[in-house]
This record gives structure tokens, C-alpha cells and sequence, in this order.
């Protein structure tokens, strides 16, 4: 047990998928997984520990944010001993060329500032996915059809911005959309040789202001599990 998460020494899978809303933890392990144990509901952030194509997995709720994600991120890996964190969540578009219910994986993510800021001081610090993973997931996305995009994202600390200027200068510079989680996690994967990758479905998008019907959520989602299956044991 740590300050978070309730599981017991070796109810954590190496690993671990982290969507943002626990409830979608829950959805996506009893659909997707055999031999489901829920092994965490501290704060009701949920977490479940099963098996998929005979391998052992966990999906752990990050919740919102990096600070949030940053405690179950640290906790999963230096207490449970996860080594490889993939993010399945939502995104923003933040490009044209980019349309709702698109994948994004992310290659790297911009921050303005990061639980980590303190690790770098005056340094601009590029939080980087791992390589092989970010592969495995392009050609899984790709097989089944799903329009694909690999590039930068950025990891924002509101969702309510109000600075529109920034989002000028992310879209003008290439970034694809933004969320809430992907910096950071690259960032703490990082200083403990984990590997981490982030799969993103568009879920609204900042230029159009279109959304995705509710009814949508689901498939799309569903998609990205099975993209992020894919990518760890593929
Ligand atoms: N902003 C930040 N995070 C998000 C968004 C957004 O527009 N959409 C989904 N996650």
C-alpha cells in the first residue's frame, strides 16, 4: 500500500494503462480484461489488475491533471515497480488538419510548468515517449482504419484558459492538441528508465468548437485501449 493506492505488494501489473476518469478504469478492465480484481479504490480513483491475451495488466485512474497523475505515476513505479505507463485519454485539436475522434500519439508534450519544474530551473526540458512503444501504437492505430497523427502535443494546467494568445503561438508552431497529463508523465517515466507513451482520442477542437457526440465516446475510447494493449505486448 502507499499514501494512494491500496493494492497489496504485486496487485500491479508492469503494466499499467491510466486513463484520466477512474470510471472509464473500470469500464475498460471489465471490458477488455479476463480475471478482473479491482486493487485500488483510495479516493475513488480506480484500479484493476487482469489479464489480456495472456498478459498481466493494470489500469489505474490518473485523474485529472498532472499533479494528479504525477502521484500515481511516482507511486506505480517507484513503489510497485511499473515499467511501462501508457495514458489513454482525451485531447483538444488544436490544428485544421486535425478532426474529432482522430487519434493522436504524442512524441513529445510542451508545458508551462510541470510538477517537475523544480528538476530544471532554467532549462526547457522536451518530455519525450518511448520510441518503441510510440511505434507499435502508429501501426495498431493504423490497422484498424483509425486516422492517425504523431507529432507534439501540449499538457496544459487549466482547462479554461484564458489566454487565447497561447494557443495562437501552440497551433502556429505545429502542436497537434492539448490535455492535461502527458508531460509529466513522459517526464517522471523518465527520471526512473520506465517507458511511457501517451494515445489520445480528439474529444473537441479548439479552432472548429466541435465535440464529440457522447454516443461516440465510448467506441473511441474503446479504440484507444486496445491500441495501448497492442502497442505494450504487440
Ligand atoms: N483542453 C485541455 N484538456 C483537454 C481538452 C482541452 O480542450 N480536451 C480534452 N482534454
Amino acid at each position: 500500500m502507499t499514501i494512494h493506492i491500496g493494492a497489496e505488494e504485486g496487485e500491479i501489473a508492469e503494466t499499467v494503462l491510466m486513463p484520466g476518469d477512474p470510471m472509464r478504469a473500470k469500464w475498460a478492465a471489465e471490458t477488455f480484461l479476463t480475471d478482473v480484481k479491482c486493487v485500488n479504490e483510495v479516493r475513488g480513483m480506480l484500479g484493476f489488475t487482469g489479464m489480456w491475451n495472456g498478459n498481466r495488466v493494470t489500469i489505474q485512474g490518473s485523474g485529472m491533471g498532472m499533479p494528479s497523475l504525477s502521484i500515481y505515476a511516482n507511486e506505480l513505479i517507484r513503489d510497485y515497480g511499473a515499467k511501462t505507463l501508457i495514458r489513454i485519454g482525451s485531447c483538444g485539436a488544436m490544428q485544421e488538419s486535425v478532426g474529432i475522434r482522430d487519434v493522436i500519439i504524442a512524441m513529445t508534450s510542451s508545458s508551462l510548468s510541470t510538477p517537475s519544474l523544480g528538476f530544471f530551473k532554467e532549462l526547457n526540458y522536451a518530455p519525450c515517449a518511448d520510441y518503441g512503444l510510440l511505434g507499435k501504437a502508429v501501426a495498431a492505430a493504423r490497422d484498424k482504419g483509425v486516422t492517425t497523427h504523431v507529432g507534439g502535443i501540449y499538457s496544459a494546467d487549466v482547462f479554461y484558459d484564458e489566454r487565447p494568445d497561447l494557443n495562437e503561438q501552440m497551433t502556429r508552431h505545429g502542436i497537434l492538441a492539448v490535455e492535461m497529463e502527458a508531460a509529466e508523465l513522459y517526464t517522471v517515466a523518465a527520471r526512473f528508465g520506465v517507458r511511457a507513451l501517451a494515445v489520445l482520442t480528439v474529444s473537441d477542437h479548439l479552432m472548429t468548437h466541435e465535440a464529440l457526440p457522447s454516443e461516440d465516446r465510448e467506441r473511441s475510447f474503446g479504440e484507444m485501449v486496445e491500441i495501448a494493449l497492442e502497442a505494450a505486448f504487440g
